[in-house]
């Protein structure tokens, strides 16, 4: 018997042992898919574990993607774009680490947002892990700019800094979360994304909407990264100005399919793993 887990702390409302276990199953492939709970005195010890040979890899989300960086042998080029690993695969005792939160969310917007980047210009709401992530996405699609909206302005403007570099003909601009920053920017953009936390169960702002409604225009695709719960406030309101919306849940199955993809070498039965996520949330909606 093989393992697979996730690395998180807390890890108490994963999905992803939820959705890989139950494409594992559909595929028979006899791998176990298990949440590995981890404090932080204990990382260094479950990276050790990971070399193991009844080990295959492992999903790492908060707080660790960064700081696990270090603690693995190869690092593929997304890796050091984004400056953090969301999938290991063991590979005869050494680790290799990736990023499939980029292809995760270029295949949410192509397949379920029908939206295509290249040439587009983009209004990213937040500045933390999940919008660095999104803007090497970008970048790689050839969006013509990305203007990333940020409550605190130096983290925004940090990620602009080191990611301009990588830019390749993409305008990247930072504002302060002020209404003027979002007037001059979403009014006219293609896409619009949320990749703040406000609007999350759980967080006290669940019926928060991170955009000011006059921002929100009928010709932009308003894309909330946020899956918990599957329709935010910010969903709500795009949809009543007219505008297309994406919800996260997409973006959280294909990162997951990537990651099933580099461990099994299999497609992963993506219709399966959605299936198995909406059946949590909607338990948890009751
Ligand atoms: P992740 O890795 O999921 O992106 P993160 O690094 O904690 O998580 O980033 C959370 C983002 O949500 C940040 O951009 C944060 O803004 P700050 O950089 O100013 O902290 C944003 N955010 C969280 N709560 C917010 C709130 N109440 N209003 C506006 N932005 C908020």
């Amino acid at each position: 018997m093989a393992f697979i887990g996730v690395i998180g702390h807390p890890l108490k409302k994963s999905l992803s042992p939820v959705f890989q276990q139950a494409a594992l199953d559909h595929l028979k492939v006899g791998h176990i898919y298990e949440a590995w709970a981890t404090p932080p005195e204990g990382l260094q010890t479950r990276v050790t574990g990971l070399r193991a040979p009844t080990v295959i890899g492992a999903n790492v989300t908060v707080p660790y993607k960064e700081m696990i960086v270090p603690m693995l042998d190869i690092c593929d080029e997304l890796v050091r774009k984004v400056g953090a690993v969301n999938t290991i695969v063991n590979d005869d005792g050494k680790l290799r680490g990736y990023n499939t939160d980029v292809e995760g969310s270029l295949r949410a917007l192509r397949e379920d947002g029908g939206f295509d980047a290249s040439g587009k210009r983009i209004v990213i709401a937040g500045a933390g892990g999940a919008a660095r992530a999104l803007v090497v996405a970008l970048i790689e699609a050839q969006a013509a700019s990305v203007v990333v909206i940020n409550r605190t302005l130096s983290r925004a403007s940090k990620l602009v800094e080191d990611l301009l570099p990588l830019a390749n003909g993409t305008d990247l601009k930072a504002l302060p979360d002020i209404f003027t920053s979002w007037t001059a920017a979403a009014v006219g953009c293609d896409l619009l994304v949320n990749c703040t936390s406000v609007g999350s169960t759980g967080t006290g702002d669940e019926g928060d909407c991170p955009v000011p409604a006059e921002a929100i225009h009928s010709g932009a695709l308003v894309y909330d990264i946020i899956y918990r719960p599957l329709e935010t406030a910010l969903m709500r309101t795009a949809k009543e100005r007219g505008a297309r919306v994406l919800g996260g849940l997409p973006m959280l199955i294909y990162q997951g399919a990537a990651s099933f993809k580099l461990w099994t070498g299999r497609e992963a039965p993506v219709d399966v793993m959605f299936d198995a996520a909406r059946e949590v949330l909607a338990k948890e909606a009751d």
